[in-house]
């Protein structure tokens, strides 16, 4: 396993792996402090590409001023100690100055999906995410790249970037990652106190709740919305930034979920000092029933 700092290095293995080699490539972009949801992803890309890169940047176009950027966690050398142990190929972790160099004027906003929920709650977060994708894709021009479900709303606009811009690669989305409780893994997870991080199991649980509500046959978004702000609300520790019930391809907001549509329930809180985000996607009722993410 190499680790790469410099983009140009980055690109030029990558070129060589392409089309020397003929190899497939997946890359897991990450920002680093991996868990088992990234391991995950990791595991799938192992299972589906010849190579595997990893890209571990804390990215600093995506973070809200007075946001964690600064106290987000930082962990390379744990990080490459556990991809090494999935036969990873390639660690790319180029400092701040690389990928965003004196002068760096260029940003990408996908527009329509951006907006609402996260971008609502964090401006400019997903133009961030969609700049550093796009620099990260240019570099790499990997085959497949991976995703978690638990950025929902990232998923979407995620694939629609790759649509627009004509990305020759597939994303792949796979799902959430829970601990026992049914919390959500989260690098975020690590600033929660003992305390905190037993109250946090609430989101889920709430989540699981409008997902009962909705199994009931209740296909008012605003009553779902008001059972998971009824769950979270009884956490004194827990206060709920949003909660909002779209659907779950195109993010258009419903007041009345349509039977044949798959809806989106996601949510933010802060739990304590921590702010965390969860969702559930209720397949068709027509279909078999189920969701995405269970623990
Ligand atoms: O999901 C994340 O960790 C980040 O948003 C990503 C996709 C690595 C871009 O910085």
């Amino acid at each position: 396993m190499e680790i790469i700092n410099r983009r140009q290095r980055m690109a030029s293995v990558a070129r060589k792996l392409r089309r020397e080699e003929d190899k497939t490539i997946g890359l897991v972009p990450t920002m680093g402090a991996l868990h088992d949801g990234h391991l995950s992803l990791v595991r799938e890309a192992r299972r589906m590409c010849d190579v595997v890169i990893v890209s571990v940047f804390v990215n600093p176009t995506q973070f809200g001023a007075g946001e964690d950027f600064e106290r987000y966690p930082r962990d390379l050398t744990g990080d490459t100690t556990k991809l090494a142990d999935y036969n990873v190929d390639y660690i790319f972790a180029p400092p701040v100055e690389e990928v965003y160099p004196k002068g760096f004027a260029t940003y990408i906003t996908v527009e329509g999906l951006s907006e609402t929920m996260e971008g609502a709650a964090r401006p400019g977060h997903f133009r961030g995410v969609a700049t550093i994708l796009t620099v990260l894709f240019n570099t790499v021009r990997p085959d497949f790249a991976f995703f978690g479900q638990k950025d929902a709303q990232q998923t979407l606009v995620v694939k629609r970037l790759v649509r627009d811009l004509a990305f020759d690669l597939e994303v792949v989305v796979l799902p959430t990652v829970r601990e026992q409780s049914g919390l959500a893994l989260s690098s975020r997870n690590a600033y929660l106190t003992d305390e905190q991080h037993r109250a946090a199991a609430v989101l889920y649980r709430a989540l699981a709740q409008a997902r009962e509500v909705y199994m009931e046959g209740e296909r008012n978004a605003r009553r779902l919305a008001e059972a998971v702000r009824a769950q979270v609300d009884a956490e004194p520790l827990a206060r709920l930034e949003y909660v909002g019930v779209v659907d779950a391809e195109s993010m258009e907001k419903y007041d009345r979920i349509p039977e044949e549509r798959p809806v989106l329930i996601a949510l933010a809180a802060q739990v304590g000092r921590t702010r965390l985000i969860d969702n559930i996607i209720i397949q068709p009722a027509r279909q078999k029933a189920r969701t995405t993410s269970e623990p």
